[in-house]
């Protein structure tokens, strides 16, 4: 650190120069991410309302309350109005919660928890930090847990079994309802990690995909992860839990009394927590309705679709699998995906990679346009371009970052 302070205004400068170099979501180019463009709302307010911090809930108990509504909607929209929880900074914060409160309520001495080959890696962090062993059982061709290999898994130690609506890799959704019912018939919390498809699957089903039953309509699910920032069109950081019944929160609800605002339960992992983020969350859904994030998805899903059909005629990629939610992913046929995704990153798109395939997201901020360049794009790499020789962006990922 300096000694002297440099002026606001040089500031400015360096940082509009040097954050030049990041990716941006209106270019419509990043197409592996499970992000999107914040809203205008979200921008104003999220500046109008940077000091309401939720980890003492007491001095900014309107926040809280905006925070307790959000939930509740959310537990609406995932037929469960009265479920309890928290908004938290993201599917992972939410992952290790549930993880965290079947364990606490299982009190076994070698709790194990078991979750799909699909699962997201939040699932390995929240296990390693809470002593859970994990059994992880495969998937389908379709990426879907197999309900017998759960009820395989399940021992004496099991405390959770985790179900995935929208798994990260291919948007999968798992047989939730099959899943409820080992977990009921076994006493076990059934966890759905709905961080993607939360947000995407109820309007669905208005629109007339078919979809299977994911949320609390199941009586054996215990509690959902759902992230506003992804599919719920709030910026970063905003996660949700919901849980069932409020001793499930209450287990993993640790005191602190020495704050300003007094003693108010103020459950997650983080202490200090942005309060604009909850504010965030409810006002964008206010904004949005069930009808806005209908439309949203009905796009997302539209553009998913061409992506899929275009990509169907291709030379040398197909799609994985048809697309149920708006996730794609698409298996270069010559070419390794990493070579592939190389290649796209040099020209200026950013997809996920796997071993096998590349994961495109459809969010919000991707219009057809974009899509139709990126179907062009990867055309052109069926052309045998020139060769590319520069160096192999997943290999020099973390001396990027
Ligand atoms: C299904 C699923 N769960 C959890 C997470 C973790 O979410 P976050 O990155 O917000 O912690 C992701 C992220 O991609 C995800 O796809």
């Amino acid at each position: 650190m300096k000694e002297e302070g440099t002026a606001v205004t040089k500031i400015l400068d360096v940082l509009q120069q040097s954050l030049k170099r990041d990716m941006t979501f209106t270019s419509g180019r990043i197409v592996g991410s499970m992000c999107t463009e914040p809203s205008r709302l979200a921008r104003l307010l999220y500046s109008k309302y940077l000091e309401k911090n939720l980890g003492d809930p007491g001095l900014f108990p309107a926040t809280a309350r905006l925070e307790r509504e959000a939930i509740a909607s959310v537990g609406e929209l995932l037929n469960y109005p009265q479920a309890h929880g928290s908004i938290v900074s993201g599917g992972t914060e939410a992952n290790m919660m549930a993880l965290w409160s079947a364990r606490n309520g299982a009190r076994m001495e070698k709790p194990e928890a078991i979750v799909p080959a699909s699962a997201h890696h939040s699932f390995n962090k929240a296990a390693d930090m809470l002593g859970i062993k994990l059994i992880s059982i495969p998937t389908d061709e379709r990426g879907r847990a197999q309900p017998h290999s759960v009820k395989a898994a399940i021992t004496a130690n099991t405390v959770m079994i985790v179900g995935i609506a929208g798994t990260t890799n291919l948007g999968s959704v798992d047989p939730i309802e099959e899943l409820s019912e080992i977990a009921s018939s076994n006493n076990i919390h059934l966890h759905v990690d709905a961080s993607f498809g939360g947000f995407v699957i109820p309007f669905l089903n208005d629109l007339g995909y078919p979809t299977e039953d994911f949320d609390f309509k199941l009586s054996g699910v215990s509690s959902i992860a759902i992230d506003p920032h992804k599919m719920g069109m709030a910026p970063v950081p905003a996660g949700m839990i919901l849980f069932r019944s409020v001793d499930m929160l209450e287990r993993i609800d640790i005191k602190a009394s020495y704050l300003a605002g007094g003693e108010y339960s103020k459950v997650s992992v983080l202490g200090t927590r942005p309060g604009a983020a909850a504010i965030v969350v409810w006002a964008t859904m206010q904004m949005l309705g069930r009808e806005g994030y209908r439309n949203i998805v009905k796009r997302c899903m539209n553009l998913t679709n061409l992506l899929y059909e275009n990509t169907m005629k291709m030379e040398n990629i197909r799609p994985v699998q048809e697309p149920t939610v708006n996730i794609l992913g698409v298996r270069p046929l010559h070419e390794s995906p990493h070579e592939v995704s190389d290649k796209l990153r040099e020209r200026g798109w950013a997809v996920s990679t796997y071993p096998k395939y590349l994961r495109v997201c459809v969010m919000p901020h991707i219009r057809k346009r974009h899509i139709l360049e990126f179907c062009s794009e990867l055309k052109r790499l069926d052309q045998k371009q020139e060769p590319i020789i520069r160096p192999q962006f997943s290999k020099i990922r973390y001396t990027l970052l």
